[in-house]
C-alpha cells in the first residue's frame, strides 16, 4: 500500500481516537502508536512544552530519546521557533541537529498549535533511511496537526 493511501486511513482513525478524550499524554501515546504501527518509521513522538522555556519529552514510540529541548535548538527546537514544519532529508546536513540515536538518519518535525495559535508541541518522526519524507507526509501529518488543534486543544 502506497503512502498517500496509509495516511488517508489513518486520519480518520486519528480522528476516531480523540473523539470525546481530552487528556493530551493519553492521546499523544495513541496517535504515536498508531503512526509506528502503520507507517513503520523509526521513531515517532512528541515533545512538549509543558514548562518554561524548554520542549519536554512527551509519548513516543522507539528508542530511547533526549528529554529536553531549548527553544531554536535542533530540529524540534527549530520547528517551534519557526512556527513551521521543516523535512530534514540528512540529519548530518542539518546545522545543530540533535542526535538521539546514531540510526537517525532524516526526520520531519510538525509543530502544533492550540486554537489561538499558540504552540503547544511538536509531532517529530525519524526515519533509520535518508531521504525518507516528502510532501505526502508534510500534507498529512499536518492535517493531523490540525485535528489535534480541533479536538485536543481547540477548548484551551
Ligand atoms: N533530532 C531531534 C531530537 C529528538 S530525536 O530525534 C527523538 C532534533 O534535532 O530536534
Amino acid at each position: 500500500m502506497d503512502k498517500e493511501k496509509i495516511y488517508q486511513e489513518l486520519l480518520p482513525q486519528v480522528e476516531a481516537l480523540m473523539a470525546g478524550e481530552t487528556d493530551e499524554v493519553g492521546v499523544q501515546a495513541n496517535i504515536a502508536a498508531v503512526l509506528k504501527e502503520r507507517l513503520g518509521y523509526f521513531w515517532v513522538g512528541f515533545y512538549t512544552l509543558r514548562d518554561g522555556d524548554r520542549l519536554r519529552l512527551g509519548p513516543f514510540q522507539g528508542s530511547v530519546a533526549c528529554y529536553s529541548i531549548p527553544y531554536g535548538k535542533g530540529v524540534c527546537g527549530s520547528a517551534w521557533a519557526q512556527g513551521e514544519t521543516i523535512v530534514v532529508p540528512d540529519v548530518e546536513a542539518f546545522p545543530g541537529h540533535i542526535a538521539c540515536s546514531s540510526l537517525s538518519r532524516s526526520e520531519i518535525v510538525v509543530p502544533v498549535f492550540d486554537g489561538q495559535g499558540r504552540f503547544r508541541c511538536v509531532l517529530d518522526i525519524d526515519s533509520d533511511e535518508l531521504n525518507a519524507f516528502d510532501e505526502t507526509d508534510k500534507k498529512y501529518l499536518e492535517q493531523l496537526a490540525s485535528l489535534m488543534t480541533t479536538h485536543l486543544y481547540g477548548q484551551a
